[in-house]
């Protein structure tokens, strides 16, 4: 037993190193497998560091520029990419609160150091010009070629100084009619337009638009929107514009916000707020003197569209898929096409955008002797009611019937369009789609600022049919069923001397089935 004890420790003491051994060689280390054969399969990887003021930052967004590869920095400020040493890459990243910073991936151990935003808002700060000019360095067109021709030939280029919007305000050259003009109905709201229509217009001074001058006269205009930080703030309908919308201006040097992560010029931000509707929503939605002048963001947020996360600029700013370089030979990198926005805003133009989304089905029938006409009007592909936008912005449908002597022939039942349509169409029948705001008992348009309260809503709700019925007597030989698109209401266009803005976005002309 004296002798037993030594040779059974021994004899236990072999089979646990055994055992220890035997575990090791059943568990291959990452080392052997990456000794020979897998060297060659294993994929290209760099890696680095991205740090803020010499501390590691986690949670960047860390991206091959130009390209879709990217990772996000782990919580000791690390990240992989699968890039080939071999190829040439730039590196950036990205975190909330700092400018988009980037290296070269020329070694196997990067480092990228992220600079933080400038401070605070600099009210000192000069708006540059979106015009081109060889002789002022930063104007955005003299690189922005292209963004520039899209957004020049859109509304925001003019909304301080369009047109029709200048009549309205007071600029009425063109008629002795005093009516429809702000400043002479309405002097004391003069400067609350000023908030979206022109943005950058000095508010110190009283406001009187037509005196807008410069850069501020661009209206909504390039730097402004490219200066943005945060939108929506406030309560929406009554913080009007760039109230609502927070900005960032550099006190020294220059600094863009936008929608990609990886310009790494040392002077760029991203933010996802420009891909979000939330960014538009300031200026697309508001109260005006008491009457909810401008309501797109609202009927957005209860549009089909909005829960199918399909957001303004997925259809306003839908990239045209054509321009691959937003500053070619100005320091632009070829992009693909798909990632870039368009500024047009209306791809193919508004009366196109209309006629897509509009669907109109007419059916004409005889029924109990009569002749019976069905309209069924839907718009879809639309992320609000239409027509949204500006308050007088409207649609008619008119239905005219004919006898067989080619005679007009009133309809017997059905609705009958009132003064709004104008002249020509009054008491036809027909139906206005129109936030008509007018005064207690007089279904006359009236401009938003001598509205008491009344807006009687009857737009097109998206995704929706609108079915209308009208009965004509038996005698009826054809039906003309017409669509018309009216941006200002006739009698202003014709106050105003602005001609014929009517857009017919369909015109068909039915005949009546025979007898049966
Ligand atoms: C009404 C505000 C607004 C105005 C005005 C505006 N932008 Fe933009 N810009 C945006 C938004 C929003 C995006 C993001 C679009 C997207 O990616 O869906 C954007 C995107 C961009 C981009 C990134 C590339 C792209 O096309 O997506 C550049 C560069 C740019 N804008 C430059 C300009 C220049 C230059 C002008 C003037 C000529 C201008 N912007 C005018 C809001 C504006
Ligand atoms: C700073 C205010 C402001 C912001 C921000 C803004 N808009 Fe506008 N927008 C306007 C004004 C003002 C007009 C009217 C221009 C005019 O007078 O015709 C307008 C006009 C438009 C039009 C009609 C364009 C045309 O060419 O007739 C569309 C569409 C539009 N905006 C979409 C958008 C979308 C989408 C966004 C967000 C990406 C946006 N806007 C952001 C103020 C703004
Ligand atoms: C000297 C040439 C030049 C001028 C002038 C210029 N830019 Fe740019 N801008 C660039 C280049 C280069 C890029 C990066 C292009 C790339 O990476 O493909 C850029 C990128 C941008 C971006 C994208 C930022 C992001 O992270 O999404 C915005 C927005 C922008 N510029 C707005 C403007 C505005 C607004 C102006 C006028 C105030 C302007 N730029 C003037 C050359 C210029
Ligand atoms: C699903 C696509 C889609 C979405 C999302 C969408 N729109 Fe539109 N938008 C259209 C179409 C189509 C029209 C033309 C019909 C009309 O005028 O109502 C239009 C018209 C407009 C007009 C009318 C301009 C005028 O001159 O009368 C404005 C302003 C506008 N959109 C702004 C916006 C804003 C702001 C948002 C986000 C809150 C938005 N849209 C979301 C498709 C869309
Ligand atoms: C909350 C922001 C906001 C305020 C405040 C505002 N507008 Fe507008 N305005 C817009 C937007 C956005 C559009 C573009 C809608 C569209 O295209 O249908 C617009 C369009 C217009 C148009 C149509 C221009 C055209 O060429 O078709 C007129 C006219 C107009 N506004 C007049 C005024 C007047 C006058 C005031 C001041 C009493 C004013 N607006 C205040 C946002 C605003």
């Amino acid at each position: 037993m004296k002798r037993s004890f030594p040779i059974a420790a021994a004899l236990i003491s072999l089979f646990l190193m055994l055992l220890v051994v035997a575990i090791v060689v059943r568990n291959p280390t990452r080392d052997e497998s990456s000794s020979s054969a897998v060297s060659a399969s294993r994929p290209p990887e760099i890696h680095g560091l991205i740090r803020a003021s010499g501390n590691p930052v986690a949670g960047a967004r860390v991206r091959a520029k130009g390209s879709d590869i990217s990772t996000i920095s782990d919580a000791l400020g690390r990240f992989h990419l699968p890039l080939d040493l071999q190829s040439p890459h730039r590196v950036t990243a990205w975190k909330e609160g700092f400018l988009i910073g980037g290296c070269d991936a020329d070694a196997d151990n990067l480092r990228v150091d992220l600079q933080p935003l400038p401070g605070e808002d600099s009210a000192a700060y000069e708006w540059v010009d979106p015009r081109p000019n060889p002789d002022a360095s930063m104007n955005c067109a003299n690189c922005h070629a292209e963004i520039y021709r899209e957004w020049s030939a859109g509304g925001h280029a003019h909304s301080a100084d369009g047109r029709y919007f200048r009549d309205l305000y007071g600029d009425d050259k063109s008629t002795t009619h005093a009516s429809w003009n702000l400043l002479s109905e309405y002097p004391d709201g003069a400067g609350v337009c000023a908030s979206c229509h022109a943005p950058t217009a000095n508010f110190n001074e009283t406001l009187d638009l037509r005196e807008v001058q410069g850069i501020a006269a661009q209206g909504v205009h390039c730097d402004y929107c490219h200066k943005v930080t945060d939108a929506a703030l406030g309560n929406l309908s009554l913080t009007h514009g760039r109230h609502g919308m927070q900005l960032l201006r550099p006190g020294h040097g220059q600094f863009f916000v936008g929608p990609l992560d990886d310009v790494d010029r040392g002077e760029d931000a991203y933010s996802l707020l420009y891909r979000q509707s939330k960014y538009c929503a300031s200026c697309h939605e508001g109260t005006v003197f008491g009457v909810h002048v401008y309501s797109t963001y609202s009927e957005w947020l209860a549009s089909p569209a909005a829960k199918k996360d399909l957001q303004c600029q997925s259809c306003h700013m839908k990239p045209t898929g054509t321009m691959t370089n937003i500053a070619p030979g100005e320091g632009g990198i070829d992009r693909r096409p798909e990632t870039l926005g368009n500024h047009v805003f209306f791809a193919g133009g508004k009366e196109a955008m209309l006629r897509q989304c509009l669907d109109l089905k007419i059916e004409v029938d005889r029924a109990l002797g009569n002749v019976d006409v069905l309209t069924r009007l839907k718009a879809t592909g639309v992320g609000h009611r239409v027509p949204t936008g500006f308050i007088d912005r409207h649609l008619l449908l008119v239905v005219e019937a004919q006898d067989t002597h080619s005679r007009p022939v009133r309809n017997m039942t059905g609705p009958k369009l009132g003064p709004a349509a104008g002249k020509e169409l009054e008491d036809k029948a027909g139906w206005l789609y129109a936030r008509l705001v007018h005064l207690r008992n007089i279904p006359r348009p009236v401009p938003f600022w001598m509205a008491d309260h009344v807006v009687d809503d009857t737009r097109l709700a998206p995704d929706e049919s609108d079915v209308l019925h009208w009965v004509f007597p038996k005698d009826v030989e054809t039906i003309k069923v017409a669509l018309i698109y009216r941006p200002f209401w006739q009698e202003t266009a014709q106050s105003k001397g602005w001609g014929n803005l009517d857009i017919v976005l369909r015109e068909e002309t039915v005949r009546v089935p025979n007898r049966r």
